[in-house]
């Protein structure tokens, strides 16, 4: 080999390096958040704290598919750009690391704090495949982990697990908060299929309440991750309780229910009998509402269906969490129903009418505007022919998003289908946002009371927005 020619190599091999490094990954979406490798799927432990916003996850570093679970942690100050820390629980000789919440302890109930401050404290489910296998109940119990540097380090209490019921199956995914009027903590949980309630003084000692649901509500799955969530509306309180389910979504495979009600620290009642859906899209799953944020209520959801989930095409990562959402009650008749919208911090979105957006490169916002009620389709397609269809169909009466042809969907059958939900608002006028990213389509109807979330896996970026 000749100088030349051992020069040209280094080249070649510096361009091939740099192009590796720079290259997109394919499908890795901008705007949301995604672990750097290996699997991930609920959002677990959100809580803001010191301007900071919490966000651990369900995950197995050492595969792209569902195992051994851990808490993965990411960060953010501004619930737009996420930074992935360290993992911070490790499956132990109690079991994996299911899926929980976190609370800031401001006044040291629990008596984990340090130096007269409380601490933060993860409440999550320790699930154990030995105790499964062999016995068939019992392997899954309620553990602590606490926190005194904001989050940085993780201690699990000595004394786990704190909530155990011999007896049971799925018992699951506490979520809890300090219920102020009567100064106890209430943990929300998932008992196969209804929801249990619990209450502790100091997080560690928990005394039952009340069931919810067995009667209500869908039931075409099991429960998960539950949120019990407070809201004021002119002076009144109101409480949505959210209960995820797997299968049994309106559109197939796994999605989150809601109940519009009142609770009274011991019992939750619902105030309807219909079932309804917080995002009627596939892809918006155990989500759970952030603590510590006063009367805002954020929320995060996994992007992503357990009827395909380990199945998707992506590479060195599987699944992405949804766009952060604000939560709010709306009157519709006589009816209160949850809405879901973009906080305003998301408002760094780049922004267009689907007037302007004939070419589009994502990630990209487009706005409808108010408009009156009518049938609408808009179409985003790439030089490969492929096309992501969403919209308003009069005569049902429904939005959907069509994914039929809209890219790789040869992983799992039911994936290329058309989804629809229905339209909740009675105005004579609508709107709509759409948000796209790289594999993802979010769609907000009148001010978020209908919401479609899904993913989709275009072997090109949608590059031409068309509105017929
Ligand atoms: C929901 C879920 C939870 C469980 C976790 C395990 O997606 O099944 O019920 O805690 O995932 O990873």
């Amino acid at each position: 080999m000749n100088r030349y020619s051992i020069i040209s190599a280094f080249v070649l091999l510096y361009v091939a390096v740099v192009s590796c490094n720079s290259a997109p990954e394919k499908y890795r979406p901008q705007i949301h958040f995604t672990p750097k490798s290996g699997w991930m799927n609920d959002p677990n432990g959100m809580v803001y704290h010191e301007g900071v916003y919490h966000l651990f996850f369900q995950h197995y570093p050492d595969s792209t598919v569902w195992g051994p679970m851990h808490w993965g942690h990411a960060t953010s100050t501004d619930l737009v750009h996420w930074e992935e820390q360290s993992i911070k629980l490790f499956p132990d000789s109690l079991g994996w690391i299911f899926s929980g919440s976190a609370v800031y302890d401001e006044q040291n109930s629990s008596g984990l704090g340090k130096d007269g401050k409380g601490p933060l404290v993860a409440i999550f489910t320790h699930h154990s495949s030995e105790n499964e296998k062999a016995q068939g109940k019992d392997f899954q119990y309620q553990s602590l982990a606490f926190s005194n540097d904001a989050g940085v380090t993780w201690i699990k209490y000595e004394g786990n697990p704190v909530l155990r019921k011999p007896e049971g199956t799925d018992f699951r995914d506490p979520k809890v908060m300090w219920y102020s009027s009567r100064s106890k903590w209430i943990m929300t949980l998932a008992v196969k299929d209804h929801i249990e309630f619990y209450s502790s003084p100091d997080l560690k000692n928990w005394t039952y309440e009340s069931s919810f649901g067995a009667e209500a509500g869908a039931h075409g799955g099991v429960w998960e991750c539950p949120d019990l969530i407070p809201f004021k509306k002119e002076g009144k309180e109101h409480w949505v309780l959210l209960v995820n389910i797997n299968p049994g979504a309106p559109n197939g495979g796994s999605g989150t229910q809601y109940f519009v009600g009142s609770f009274d620290g011991q019992h939750f009642t619902a105030s309807h009998t219909d079932t309804r859906w917080m995002d009627y899209g596939t892809d918006n799953y155990a989500g759970i509402t952030w603590s510590n944020t006063g009367d805002r209520k954020l929320l995060i959801g996994w992007m992503s269906n357990w009827m395909y989930a380990n199945l998707v095409p992506t590479k060195n990562w599987r699944s992405a969490t949804t766009l952060v959402r604000e939560l709010d009650l709306q009157q519709v008749g006589a009816e209160l129903y949850l809405k879901s919208n973009l906080p305003k911090e998301l408002g760094v979105i780049a922004e267009t009418s689907i007037e302007q957006a004939e070419r589009i490169s994502l990630p990209i916002k487009i706005e409808m505007g108010t408009v009156p009620v009518g049938q609408m389709e808009w179409s985003f397609s790439n030089k490969e022919g492929e096309v992501l269809k969403l919209g308003y169909d009069k005569a049902s009466n429904r939005y959907f998003i069509d994914r039929s042809n809209a890219g790789e969907a040869g992983f799992h059958t039911d994936f290329a289908k058309i989804q629809y939900a229905p339209r909740i608002a009675t105005a004579d006028s609508m709107n709509l946002t759409v948000v796209l990213d790289h594999s993802s389509v979010e769609l907000f109807a009148d001010d978020g009371l209908t919401v479609m979330t899904a993913i989709v896996f275009p072997t090109s970026d949608y590059s031409i927005a068309e509105r017929k």
